[in-house]
């Protein structure tokens, strides 16, 4: 009797373990649902200066990482120079971000669906390396901005984002009073300031030498499979349990 239900433990075995794989696949090497990203990723020989990192396996087109270098890059009509000149040691941060953001096939497992005109998807909670966080910070101490949330509440008339009325430029330290406050706030919780380091494997890193790979894969594995980890239990389960009980039946009949 116990043993006719081999089969089906082995199956069941399997389904779950395909399940499971298959979940970690599809947040692993993928590139978001967004406006300017490419359906896969993929390699760019090409890419323009702060993006050169990402050219081995890349969700950005080579015109794309040309774009988001200039000041007002024509992928958003965005600027960062709403209050007057950023520093460059402050604007780089920005271009890397935008690199990040444009680029990167290892954000997966903090893509989500979003209702937007001009995407279906963002990332939510990205763990972004304490230093990476910190450097951005310091290095914009003597920039100047209007507001604390750069994702919304500007003033599009002009097709270009200005300071809406009732906000002054200040220094980014008045808007951002801490590392975590310009990580967070700036894109609407896109990152999070984690506290993990650069090279701990548990944070996503803006800035890599590409001479030692990509540190970010390793990251979205690590991340991918918690996530997989967690969710396959709930599913899996209760089929489990029935078994285990058909095969007690099987055991005493
Ligand atoms: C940005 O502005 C240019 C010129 O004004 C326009 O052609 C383009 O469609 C705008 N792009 C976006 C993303 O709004
Ligand atoms: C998305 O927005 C549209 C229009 O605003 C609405 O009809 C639709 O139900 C929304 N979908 C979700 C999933 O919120
Ligand atoms: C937006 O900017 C225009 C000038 O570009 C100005 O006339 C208008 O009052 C501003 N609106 C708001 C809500 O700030
Ligand atoms: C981060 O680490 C510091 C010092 O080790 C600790 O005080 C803080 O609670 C930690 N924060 C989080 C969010 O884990």
């Amino acid at each position: 009797m116990v043993w006719r239900l081999i089969p089906l433990l082995l199956l069941l075995a399997w389904t779950a373990s395909m399940c499971s794989a298959r979940a970690r696949v599809d947040l692993l090497n993928v590139c978001m649902d967004a406006k300017h990203h490419k359906a896969k990723p993929g390699p760019e020989d090409k890419l323009h200066g702060q993006c050169t990192p990402w050219k081995e396996k890349a969700c950005c087109s080579v015109s794309t990482s040309q774009e988001l270098h200039k000041d007002t890059s024509l992928l958003y009509n965005f600027t960062w120079e709403h209050c007057g000149k950023m520093e460059p040691a402050c604007k780089r941060h920005f271009i890397q971000d935008n690199c990040l953001y444009e680029c990167s096939p290892n954000l997966g497992p903090w893509i989500q669906e979003v209702n937007q005109s001009w995407r279906k998807e963002r990332f939510l909670h990205v763990p972004l390396c304490k230093e990476d966080c910190q450097q951005w910070w310091e290095d914009c101490h003597t920039s100047y901005t209007c507001k604390s949330n750069w994702q919304r509440g500007w003033n599009w008339t002009s097709g270009i984002n200005k300071c809406p009325a009732g906000t002054t430029c200040r220094t980014f330290e008045t808007y951002f009073p801490t590392p975590a406050a310009l990580c967070e706030g700036l894109w609407s919780k896109s990152y999070q300031a984690s506290n993990y380091s650069r090279g701990s494997g548990r944070c996503i890193q803006m800035w890599f030498d590409p001479a030692q790979g990509n540190p970010n894969e390793e990251v979205a594995r690590f991340y991918a499979m918690a996530m997989s980890a967690g969710a396959l239990p709930q599913g899996v389960e209760p089929l489990l349990l029935s078994l285990a009980l058909m095969l007690q039946f099987g055991l005493l009949g």
